[in-house]
């Protein structure tokens, strides 16, 4: 019986670090196949090998049964590889379709021939339920259609075998259930999908097989029929993850924030935030719940300094700071920004640099004026220690660290930093369950140091589990205010949507 994809022995090393350690892997065609593992466990460095961005040391590939060797995507492309990135590479200005037909046009006399592009583009839509018109500008999307589009960009070159890195990581959950019903239609029909994720009730929701990786090892090969979350999660971690925190009683200690009327408009002038007010005590958490794309980034921003406040007041520790610049800002408010890459870090600065950001006044840090190396390297090393981050050595570039580490080394410099008011805004993203649980103990330690927090979170659960209050937003309004201990699910859910405010009124 012939494999549709097969890995022998695969060995990745970065310096003394074996991110893939002699990795076995078979999988047939059909299979939706999960790959699991804790942050820096070699998932990522694994696809990026299949899909010809590394060379392994060595090891070797197989595909239908034959030896590949790829140098580059476009070997692996050849091959029927397609792989849809997290960070999406489609141009905004584009159409779908020119998105699509990008680097691969259909050529007519060296012309592209748009016309067979549309046709096909239509035609693999239809097929695998993707409802994507080929006209429209990708620019005007929301996420989960633009992660369709580079889905139907791997089925146009004929991708057999789809890899997916976290692809549910952005998606509300609406787009997460058309994601999976997209790849069960996609192995139906004979693809196979490699697929990555944290989140163990989606591997036993979509996946039909799950591998589990640890420092770069297979520790376990298991049938998503046969097994469950807490027996993946052994694996992963080597322990059992509950998930449940201490929670202290709510102490309430003096207003930190406070925010009256708030008007916030995004770039195109549309009202994001629609008048909203609230406050948070020390000692609280206010979780925001609420579909993404409802103004929780908006508020964000407008609150931590990002984003101009077109109306409305924001008081910190009383004092009002709606205008005052961010850099001001930051050193009364502690801020896990939604895209670590973009907002959060320097990825091309070092590891040590990105976590004394903020720092540099510190004594450790800096003395006359003198950046002090040995202070920084002890600084950082103790972040590392404290928070699990796994890296080389300190000194390596940002850029190098898993995606779920870069978070780690994010959520604790600003946990260090230790400001009155801690701005949260999808902090366990990208992060594997037992450094979740690391962090929702250093939140609540946070908490019972006087400190305030918002939260905003995509997740649920991490809203329910953290949070005193509950906000939810919809359309750029509070759309109600629930006790945390008495919050039902369901009824946030309709709150979410808006329904509940209906049933309220009429
Ligand atoms: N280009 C690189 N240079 C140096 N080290 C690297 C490089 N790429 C990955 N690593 C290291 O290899 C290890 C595995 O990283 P990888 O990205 O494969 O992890 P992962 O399982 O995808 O983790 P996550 O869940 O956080 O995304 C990590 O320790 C990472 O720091
Ligand atoms: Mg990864």
């Amino acid at each position: 019986m012939t494999y549709a994809l097969e890995f022998r022995g695969i060995v990745k090393r970065f310096g003394n670090l074996a991110a893939n350690d002699h990795i076995d892997l078979a999988i047939n065609s059909g299979e939706i196949h999960s790959i699991v593992g804790e942050n820096g466990a070699g998932k990522t460095t694994l696809m990026n090998i299949l899909y010809g961005l590394y060379q392994p040391d060595s090891g070797e590939m197989y595909i239908q049964g034959r030896r590949v060797e790829f140098k580059s995507p476009a070997d692996s492309i050849r091959a029927g590889l397609g792989m849809v990135h997290q960070q999406f590479m489609l141009f905004p200005s584009f159409t779908v379709a020119e998105n699509v037909i990008f680097g691969s046009e259909p050529s007519r006399y060296g012309l592209i021939d748009r016309r067979t592009a549309y046709k096909k583009i239509r035609e693999l839509s239809e097929q695998y339920g993707l409802g994507l018109d080929p006209a429209v500008k990708v620019g005007n999307l929301p996420v989960g259609t633009r992660q369709k589009v580079e889905i139907v960009k791997t089925l146009y070159r004929k991708a057999n075998i789809l890899i997916l890195d976290e692809p549910t990581a952005v998606l509300t959950p609406q787009e997460r259930d058309g994601l999976f019903d997209i790849l069960r239609s996609l192995t139906a029909q004979g693809k196979t999908v490699l697929f990555i994720t944290h989140k163990l009730n989606e591997v036993m929701d979509v996946s039909t097989h799950a591998t589990v990786l640890r420092n770069g090892r297979v520790t376990a090969n298991l049938r998503t029929v046969d097994t469950n979350p807490e027996e993946i999660t052994r694996n992963m971690v080597g322990r059992d993850v509950m998930l449940m925190v201490e929670k202290p009683p709510f102490m309430s200690g003096p207003e930190v924030l406070k925010v009256v009327d708030l008007l916030v408009k995004d770039e195109m002038g549309h009202e994001r935030i629609k008048g909203m007010s609230l406050n948070i005590h020390g000692g609280e958490i206010v979780g925001i719940a609420g579909v993404a794309g409802n103004g929780q980034s908006e508020l964000v921003e407008a609150i931590v300094g990002l984003r101009p406040v077109d109306g409305g007041e924001i008081f910190l520790n009383q004092v009002a700071i709606s205008h005052t610049p961010l850099v001001d800002r930051r050193t009364e408010i502690s801020y896990i920004p939604e895209d670590r890459t973009s907002v959060g870090s320097a990825v091309d600065a070092r590891v040590t640099e990105n976590l004394m950001m903020g720092f540099q006044t510190q004594p450790i840090i800096s003395k006359n004026q003198f950046l002090q190396n040995a202070g920084i390297l002890k600084f950082a090393r103790q972040l590392i220690e404290q928070f699990g981050i796994k890296v080389s050595t300190a000194s390596e570039r940002m850029s190098n660290l898993s995606g779920g580490n870069m978070q780690k080394a994010i959520v604790a410099r600003e946990l260090t930093h230790g400001h009155p008011l801690l701005v949260a805004d999808q902090p366990t993203r990208g992060v594997d369950i037992g450094s979740i649980e690391f962090i929702y103990q250093q939140l609540i330690n946070y908490r019972s140091d006087g400190k305030a927090i918002l939260l905003v979170s995509a997740d649920l659960n991490e809203i329910m589990t953290l949070s005193d209050r509950i906000l939810v937003l919809f359309e750029g309004k509070l759309a109600g205010e629930v006790d945390a201990r008495t919050a039902q699910e369901n009824t946030l859910g309709l709150m979410m949507t808006g329904a509940w405010i209906g049933s309220k009124n009429g």
